[in-house]
């Protein structure tokens, strides 16, 4: 409180009367950003994009993909007064921001062909899925474009684990995450708090604090204060379920797993599932898909997209930049510029012939990409919710290749669904994916079947896509060793020549739309930088 004022903390400018400044001088974001970097905020690093002041010189920029990359750069630098045209090689703009819903094509690098046939107005987000609510530059274009969004549920405390290599009663069971929680949590709370009453800890602690840490455990392990003995608690709900009159008047409280159950069944280790920066709670997802930010941009910029190019040169000089494409007629053809902006996965630039330097080249070789598969399912019900009452969230689970089922969080209580059979990383989403789309389908199916008795009858259409397998992709996102890191990571954030690479692999926020958007911002600022000062 003491240094709320100047005046009460001696002239000297206060963390309060700093962020006051800040908003009077530049208006609340700028007060926010001041509170980000002095560590009382929590967000993405940029918040908007840099202002591109002054004239563009008629500067002409090629953007190589229509990825949510490429297509910020485009929008941001067209609206600056460059000249900027898209090389894309897909049909469609919007990179990995891709959602598949009935008539979406795709066939895979092992000839896999798949149409997906979802009923109309169901949905699989194949790519990217959920937008935590810090990740504000993403959340800058779904506003500014009119992207309406909805809740990701990303945790659900009625949704079931189900662990079947674990040992004891709990083992491939499908049990309730929120039951796991409350009996883990007042397990452990009992005996930190005997332990702490009984003066058994070896913390250093007043009297005071003592009592007070006691008073803490009670409540985090729902105790009851004169025997903190955990008997469970409401919140994992009933085996008679409260309701109205005398029967079944107040119902009868469910029976906690004890503590040696929950530990051998290793169900414990998805209670930390939503305790990073990136896994929260609160996510958000567009309303009909996540294609639809890539529709966002693609209405503000796919007059300056060449679809279904594929390039294969990059070649640059002191005066410019040359790529040479071959487009869906077979026919290939050159576009010239004063600059690149290259947002092409690694894995596949450094097998285009590109004339960037040995560093560069170096640099690009070492950084892996991850194998990454997902799987839509159409299943005629909604048994989840009619019967099991679980809306939106995952089922964590230790079966291989399966990572996580996750249940939708659009269509509430309507007819049908599509839900996540599997999103699966490295070797055993390598396996899967070798597997034909039938098979797929099958394989997630019966890994369902064990959590739900309704699931296989239920099962109606499968989409499934792998990115390891996708053409102009080979990988879901840049996988960076701490090497990488420190060596080729800096290298690769700056210009070669007349060249930008730009993408998620460029970030810190690999695997995320934020990524993309905030490193196109850094590698535009920084060719306008330089534009302006030639
Ligand atoms: N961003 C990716 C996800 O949400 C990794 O799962």
């Amino acid at each position: 409180m003491g240094d709320q004022s100047v005046a009460a903390s001696g002239g000297v400018l206060t963390r309060r009367r700093f962020f006051e400044g800040l908003a009077a001088f530049g208006g609340v974001s700028l007060a926010m950003a001041g509170m980000d970097a002095l560590g009382f905020g929590f967000s993405s690093a940029m918040a908007a994009p840099p202002t591109l002041e002054g004239d563009a010189k008629g500067t002409k920029v090629v953007v190589l993909g229509a990825g949510l990359a490429g297509m910020t750069a485009a929008y941001e630098l067209t609206k600056a007064g460059y000249q900027v045209q898209i090389i894309e090689a897909r049909s469609f703009a919007g990179g990995r921001c891709q959602s598949a819903r009935k008539g979406f094509q795709h066939t895979d690098l092992n000839g896999n062909a798949q149409t997906c046939d979802f009923d109309e107005g169901l949905y699989i987000n194949h790519g990217p899925w959920r937008i935590p609510y810090h990740h504000r530059s993403t959340l800058h274009y779904t506003k500014l474009f009119g992207v309406l969004l909805e809740s990701f549920v990303n945790d659900n405390d009625a949704a079931y684990v189900y662990f079947e290599k674990g040992e004891g009663p709990l083992k491939g069971k499908p049990v309730r995450k929120g039951q796991i929680a409350a009996d883990a949590r007042g397990h452990a709370a009992e005996m930190i708090a005997k332990a702490a009453s009984k003066g058994q800890l070896d913390a250093p602690m007043t009297a005071e604090d003592r009592d007070l840490f006691v008073a803490y455990m009670i409540n985090e392990g729902r105790l009851s204060a004169t025997d903190p003995s955990y008997t469970g608690a409401d919140g994992r709900g009933f085996d008679v379920k409260p309701g109205a009159g005398v029967d079944p008047g107040p119902g009868k409280e469910s029976t906690p797993y004890s503590l040696a159950d929950i530990l051998h069944s290793k169900a414990w280790q998805v209670l930390t599932s939503v305790a990073g920066y990136e896994q929260q709670r609160t996510m958000l997802q567009p309303i009909g898909g996540m294609d639809q930010i890539a529709k966002g941009f693609e209405k503000r910029v796919g007059s300056l997209i060449r679809y279904s190019c594929v390039v294969d040169k990059i070649k640059q000089n002191a005066k410019g930049v040359t790529v040479t494409y071959t487009d869906k007629f077979g026919e290939q053809d050159t576009i010239s510029a004063d600059y690149c902006i290259c947002t092409i996965p690694l894995s596949v630039l450094k097998n285009i012939d590109a004339d960037f330097s040995k560093p560069f080249k170096a640099a690009m070789s070492g950084v892996a990409y991850a194998p990454v598969n997902k799987i839509g399912l159409q299943m005629k019900t909604r048994f989840w919710e009619d019967n099991h009452f679980i809306y939106g969230g995952h089922i964590y689970n230790d079966m291989p290749g399966i990572g996580t089922i996750t249940l939708p969080s659009t269509g509430w209580q309507s007819q049908k669904g599509v839900l996540l059979g599997y999103y699966a990383f490295g070797g055993e989403a390598v396996k899967v994916s070798m597997k034909n789309p039938a098979d797929r389908a099958a394989f997630a199916v019966a890994a369902g079947q064990k959590v739900f008795p309704e699931y296989a009858e239920n099962f109606e259409t499968a989409f499934s896509f792998s990115w390891h397998l996708a053409q102009f992709n080979l990988g879901g996102w840049a996988e960076w060793s701490e090497d990488g890191r420190k060596e080729s990571y800096p290298v690769l954030c700056e210009p070669d020549g007349r060249i930008y690479l730009s993408g998620e692999h460029l970030t810190y926020l690999g695997g995320w739309q934020a990524g993309a958007i905030e490193s196109a911002w850094q590698q535009i600022g920084k060719l306008h930088a330089r534009v302006r000062a030639a």
